[in-house]
């Protein structure tokens, strides 16, 4: 449950209820703030085949919804087999389910994000309710892992820029829309996905479905002959 008074909330902002309307934004972080460098802040346990290609194309597989039960520990197993790393969005109410799944996430190296508690479109509630909605995500993930969360990713891509001045958090958009969730179709994502991606792409999936792990196995390999590095989210909208 949520809990009142959540620390980061206490500056008031200005509400201001923009409404994009828009899914496909592109990935930008907030020009102002400064996030971790790589060398700080990304994990170097998943990654290192980078090292060898290090002026590669980036690309960051971003995974949102989970942690699920069953699919996102057959995922990190499939990354982990690959060495890629890959950040996930986590739903409060998720994690709060599976604390271990989210212990696996942080300990295999992977970057963990917020995705709001009940997963809920932020432009439709008060500034309050938006700061509890990611306020106690951001707790119970600190809490699991021992590190907060930088990063929030809004469902449904609204985002209210007032909660800037009150969240500590950068807004992680995606470049990439593979519409995982609309089907079942394993080469209907991977090849959706192959089209659209490019150098700096941020891909969004969803770790909650069979399908999408197995279009993961063979994205892989694909983006790896295309000359892609895999890399976590900051280190596409941060370096
Ligand atoms: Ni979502």
């Amino acid at each position: 449950m949520l809990a009142a008074g959540a620390a980061l909330c206490v500056a008031a902002g200005l509400w201001t209820a923009e409404r994009d309307g828009s899914r496909a934004v592109p990935a930008t972080a907030d020009k102002g703030k400064s996030g971790p460098s790589s060398e700080e802040g990304a994990p170097e346990t998943a990654g290192s085949r980078g090292n060898a290609f290090a002026s590669a194309k980036r690309v960051a597989l971003t995974f949102d919804d989970g942690p699920h039960p069953v699919y996102t520990p057959k995922l990190l197993e499939l990354l982990e087999q690959e060495q890629v790393p890959a950040t996930f969005f986590l739903l409060g109410q998720n994690v709060e389910a599976y604390p271990e799944v989210v212990e696996e996430i942080a300990g295999k190296g992977h970057l963990i994000g917020n995705h709001t508690y009940h997963h809920v479109e932020i432009t439709s509630l008060s500034e309050e309710q938006a700061c509890l909605e990611i306020d106690e995500t951001s707790r119970l993930i600190e809490e699991l892992t021992g590190s907060g969360t930088e990063y929030v990713r809004p469902p449904f891509g609204t985002w209210n820029e007032g909660l800037e001045d009150r969240l500590d958090l950068i807004p992680v958009m995606w470049t990439v829309d593979t519409l995982d969730w609309t089907t079942e179709n394993v080469d209907w994502i991977v090849e959706r996905t192959m089209a659209d991606a490019g150098e700096n792409a941020v891909i969004l999936m969803h770790d909650s479905y069979e399908s999408t792990v197995r279009a993961v196995e063979r994205l892989i390999p694909l983006l790896r002959s295309e000359g892609f590095e895999f890399v976590t989210v900051d280190r596409v909208i941060m370096d």
